[in-house]
Formats: structure tokens, C-alpha cells, sequence
């Protein structure tokens, strides 16, 4: 949810910090800030200073002089409990001011334990539950054993990172909230994830729930249960520009420019040149799904929804998609059930939870996920990962079609269809990081149209089959990046209420390729059509009917029927982006908004 980084070194922590928080800042930005250990070891006046900004790092660096010391952790902030305040920001000192904290999580027993350390005499700044680590950690001391008796007294999930006077190291620990060690030359850091070590790591650790690090510039030591533990050592494999605009305005526009490399590298090395699909996982050896479920929440919820229609329309396996959060307490099952978990993060909380729940119930789980080394592939049996890169803007695109894929491949290796079906889908899946370059491509019109809908105050998108939820995922998208009012419909539903919304000024996009829901899509838009509102029709053929009743026609690359929604998903991207561009809309990032929810 929110951005962690920590530094140990020669040089001052302050620039590596602003730096590492910058490029963790999609993860939150509402606040931010640090703590450094003021002056070098020696020094017998050291003490901890705490600079703090609301908005985003840059407001912090500007307003933060120098602070000598090469030992300090920040963090940047979404607000959960306590509203965005300088107040309320991390890192949080108790009340002697030598032990400060930043926190990942949620401390769900913080007014139990407030109370009690209230009691004790500590007196608290902050509305946050975080304040209460502060004070509990000042009363059990910095060693490694210490932070343990203080952590074993907290319900909820974690990440922290802590800061004691008079120490030239960190302690990191984590339970239910993921926290990484970069590896470097003689300086070492923190992070909640690989961008905010990559300045100074070559290497990186993941910790493990339950695990405590004590972090100093030579080296990194464990502790797991009291015992000294060793811990699998990861390579960089990238540089800090994997999380640079790489010339583009925003992360969104590279983002959604780099859809057809993504595709490649999702397909790459899983179809055979006959078409058959095999992801690797020994799927094969699994008892066949009898039943199976596919959860995600937002975005991969709407992917979910389309790998139902076309898991569904490839067997007669019951498929169901759920929102995670709707997964409650799933009924016990044979090996015959399985759940896939839809997650580009690994680490929204509900997905995560649904993935335990369904692995308890007897459940396969299979996670679906950008991230190999997350939360829910910790608590899934198989992983079938999507490779799309880091995705920096919040709103998540290249991994929504790299999720499409990602479950298109998954339904090709389960049911195989007839051998002519199944070459000319591959065939097709093949092409399309051609047909969305091409979609990409048609970047002016979209531009166009994305700005004239700025102007609107609301929008319908329709769609039906396997694009309803395209329609769903559209609207989401132009809520999320451009403030647009924008509501999806499956196109059959118009009539039976949301009708009563339309009127002249507001436009509807129809996504209506030329599959068999093409004749009642343009029933749908006729009515429309009748009622005054201007239409956008997102299709794949040049249409004369359509012509004479949409405003606009977008003429998108023909796909396979099942893959179009990846073609007008693209589509539907770049003029979200143009749309939130002329509303200017922080692109990316959107107000109250994190790029994973960890908390529930
Ligand atoms: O990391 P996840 O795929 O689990 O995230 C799920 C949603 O939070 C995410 O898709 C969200 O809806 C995005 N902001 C959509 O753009």
C-alpha cells in the first residue's frame, strides 16, 4: 500500500532515500517522510531528525535542507487510518524521540494497545495505529530479540522498518506485508518492493513472515524464532530506467506503448507451433478442474470475468468469476475445484485472503500474477506468471492484457479445443501484439475523440459476451484516470433502467466487433441513436449502418472473437489517457488511490 526505504551507508541517506521513495511513490502519495540518524558513527551528539511533507517527495526534497547521516528510513504514505496530515505521516518517533518507525499494514488491536501504553505513561501526536509500534518498540529495546517481544504483542499484518539512537543499523521485519534487503557494495537498504533498492542493490533478499533483519552497511543478520536464518539472494535484473517515463509524459502512456512487447513476452515459449499450450506447471498431472473459480479484485476482476466467457465457452466445466472480496468462506471441495487468483501485485489483500481460504477448502490454487515473489504466490500451489514488467502507473493496463493472455493460455492448456479451432486461435494469439501496435496506432483518432469526451459529465460504455466486461473495464478506467463519470453496461440492460439517464449529452461507446453479438449490439446503439445521444462505436470492420448512426467510428485490426477484447481494450487505454490529459488529471496518480491494497 505504502512506499518503505531504508539506507546504511558512506554517503548521506537523504538523497538514496528521496530517490528510492520517488520510485515507490505509485504504491502511495499522499505524505511522506524520513528519518535519519543525524551525524556519522563517533559523533557523540547523534540523534534522530525527522523532515515531513504532505503530497509527494519532490514537496518533501524541496523542503528538506540537507541532514548529514548515513543511516535512515522514509516512507510514502496511503492513508488508512488517520487522514493525510504531516501529523499523521511516517516515519512516527515514541515519546523519547530515539526509536522511529514506518510501517506497511494495518495494527488491527492499536486501540487495545494504545490504551495500555497510555496507561504507562506514553503520550501520543498521531491519530495512527503506526504510533503504537513506535512506543511499544521504545519499551522492549533494539535488539533483534526485543523488536520480536514487541511484534508478537501486534494483530495484523506488517512491514516496518526501525530506526533506534545510537544504532548504525536498521531493523526490518515483516509478517503478512511484503519487505525486501537490497544488497550493495558496502551499503545496504530497505525496501517494499525492488524499485526502492535499485539504486545502490545488485541483489536483494525477500524477508519472510516472522523474520527480523538487523541491516548495517557491512552486512545483513536474520533471526527467525531466535534462530540466525539464511535467505535465498535475488538478482537485479533491472536497472533504475525500467522505472523511468523512458521519454514518455507519463508511466500510463509508456505503459500502455509497450502492450505488444508484453504480449510477446507473455506468450513467449508456451504455445507449440501446432497451437498447443503448455504454461509448465505440471498441469497436466492436477486432477481436472471440475469446477472452477477465477477471483480478482478491480481490473483483474474484469479479466476475470472475460477468462469466465472464454474458459466457459471452451468446456462445459462450470467457470465462475468472483470479486476476491466476494469469496467468503468458500464450501469445502474435492481436488476437482480450482481457484485462480487474479492479482498483477500479488498483494491485495482480498485476493490474498480468497487464495488462503480456497487453498483451506481444499481447493488447487493457481495464482495468476506479475509479481513471482508476492503474498499470493506464498499462499497458492502453482504460479503462471504473467511477465509484463513493473507497472508504475496505478492504473493498471499492460498488465490487464498481459492478465487476458495470461488466462486465454491457461484456458488453451485445460480444453483444447478441435485441432483446426485450436491452430487458428493460437494463430491468432500470435498475432495479436501485432493487432494491438496496430490499435496503438490509430493513436490521433483516439487522442481526438478522448478530448472531445472530456467535456462530458458522464459516459455509457456497452458491451455484451465476452466485451461486457471491456465495458466494465472502460469505465473503470475513465473513473480512475480522467474523474469521467463513466458507467459500464452489458448492452442488453439499457432499456430495462440506465435509459433513464440518457439524454444528448451523453456520449456512449459501443464495443461491437464483428462476432455473433454484433446484430444486438446494433439494436442497442439504434435505441440509442433514437434517444440523441452521441455515439462512439469501437468495432472491427468499416460499416455502413454504423456509419450513418454513430458520431464516430473507430475501424480497430481484426482479431480472433474471443481476443477482441485486448484490441479495444488498447483502444479503449489510449483514450482514457487523452480524456484525463484535457480534464488535467495527475495521470498517474489518481487522488485516493494506491497501486496494491493491502489492507481489507
Ligand atoms: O494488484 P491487483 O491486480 O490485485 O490489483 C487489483 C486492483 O486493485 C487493481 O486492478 C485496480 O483496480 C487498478 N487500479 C485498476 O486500474
Amino acid at each position: 500500500m505504502c512506499g518503505i526505504a531504508g539506507y546504511v551507508g558512506p554517503d548521506d541517506a537523504l538523497p538514496v532515500l528521496l530517490n528510492a521513495l520517488h520510485r515507490v511513490e505509485y504504491r502511495g502519495y499522499d505524505s511522506c517522510g524520513v528519518a535519519i540518524h543525524n551525524g556519522n558513527a563517533g559523533s557523540g551528539s547523534r540523534r534522530i531528525e525527522v523532515a515531513k511533507a504532505v503530497g509527494y517527495v519532490d514537496d518533501l526534497r524541496a523542503a528538506t535542507g540537507p541532514i548529514p547521516g548515513g543511516v535512515g528510513i522514509g516512507h510514502t504514505r496511503w492513508a488508512t487510518v488517520g487522514s493525510p496530515s504531516k501529523l499523521n505521516a511516517h516515519p512516527h518517533l515514541d515519546c523519547t524521540g530515539r526509536v522511529a518507525v514506518v510501517h506497511n499494514g494495518s495494527v488491527e488491536n492499536h486501540y487495545q494497545l494504545r490504551e495500555e501504553l497510555r496507561q504507562r505513561g506514553h503520550r501520543f501526536r498521531s491519530e495512527t495505529d503506526t504510533e503504537v509500534l513506535a512506543h511499544l518498540l521504545e519499551e522492549y529495546g533494539s535488539t533483534p530479540e526485543g523488536v520480536a517481544e514487541a511484534l508478537a504483542r501486534v494483530q495484523g499484518p506488517y512491514a516496518i522498518a526501525v530506526l533506534f539512537e545510537g544504532s548504525d543499523s536498521i531493523i526490518a521485519a515483516r509478517r503478512g506485508s511484503p519487505i525486501i534487503i537490497g544488497l550493495g557494495d558496502g551499503e545496504n537498504m530497505v525496501g517494499s518492493d525492488v524499485p526502492a533498492v535499485l539504486e545502490r542493490a545488485n541483489g536483494f533478499i525477500h524477508l519472510e513472515d516472522g523474520d527480523i533483519a538487523t541491516v548495517s552497511a557491512s552486512g545483513v543478520e536474520i533471526r527467525h524464532r531466535g534462530e540466525a536464518v539464511r535467505r535465498r539472494v535475488h538478482h537485479v535484473r533491472w536497472g533504475p530506467e525500467v522505472v523511468d517515463k523512458g521519454g514518455y509524459e507519463h508511466f500510463l502512456l509508456k505503459e500502455i506503448h509497450e502492450q505488444p512487447r508484453v504480449l510477446r513476452d507473455t506468450l513467449a515459449g508456451r504455445i507449440s507451433a501446432d497451437g498447443h499450450v503448455n504454461l509448465g506447471l505440471g498441469l497436466d498431472r492436477r486432477t481436472p478442474p471440475e469446477e472452477l473459480f477465477l477471483l480478482g479484485c478491480g481490473s483483474a476482476a474484469h479479466a476475470a470475468m472475460v477468462g469466465e466467457a472464454f474458459l466457459a465457452a471452451l468446456s462445459d466445466t462450470r467457470v465462475q468469476a468472483l470479486e476476491a472480496s466476494e469469496m467468503v468462506r468458500p464450501k469445502r471441495r474435492g481436488p476437482g475445484a480450482w481457484s485462480v487468483l487474479v492479482s498483477q501485485s500479488g498483494e491485495t489483500a482480498d485476493t490474498v485472503d480468497a487464495a488462503r481460504d480456497a487453498r483451506r477448502a481444499g481447493h488447487f490454487t493457481l495464482a495468476l500474477t506479475n509479481v513471482p515473489e508476492s503474498s499470493i504466490t506464498r499462499a497458492a500451489h502453482a504460479i503462471h506468471h504473467l511477465r509484463a514488467g513493473q507497472e508504475v502507473s496505478v492504473a493498471s493496463t499492460k498488465t490487464y492484457l498481459a492478465q487476458l493472455v495470461g488466462l486465454y493460455l491457461l484456458g488453451l492448456e485445460l480444453f483444447p479445443p478441435s485441432d483446426r479451432r485450436r491452430r487458428q486461435m493460437a494463430a491468432a494469439l500470435r498475432r495479436l501484439p501485432e493487432a494491438v501496435q496496430q490499435a496503438l496506432a490509430m493513436a490521433p483518432q483516439l487522442e481526438m475523440l478522448g478530448t472531445r469526451l472530456a467535456a462530458a459529465e458522464h459516459a455509457f460504455i456497452i458491451g455484451k459476451g465476452i466485451n461486457y466486461p471491456t465495458a466494465l473495464e472502460g469505465a473503470w478506467k475513465f473513473k480512475e484516470v480522467a474523474y469521467l463519470h463513466a458507467e459500464g453496461f452489458a448492452s442488453g440492460e439499457l432499456k430495462h433502467g440506465p435509459f433513464a439517464l440518457l439524454d444528448t449529452d451523453t456520449p456512449v461507446i459501443a464495443i461491437m466487433p464483428r462476432d455473433d453479438t454484433y446484430e444486438r449490439m446494433l439494436v442497442a446503439v439504434e435505441e440509442i441513436h433514437a434517444r440523441g445521444a452521441p455515439i462512439i462505436a469501437l468495432t472491427d470492420c468499416d460499416n455502413a449502418e454504423l456509419q450513418s448512426i454513430a458520431q464516430s467510428v473507430v475501424c480497430l485490426p481484426p482479431t480472433d472473437p474471443m481476443f477482441t477484447p485486448v484490441v479495444s481494450t488498447a483502444a479503449l487505454q489510449l483514450m482514457v489517457y487523452y480524456c484525463g490529459l484535457a480534464r488535467g488529471c495527475p495521470i498517474d496518480r489518481p487522488r485516493n488511490l494506491a497501486k496494491s491494497v493491502t489492507v481489507h
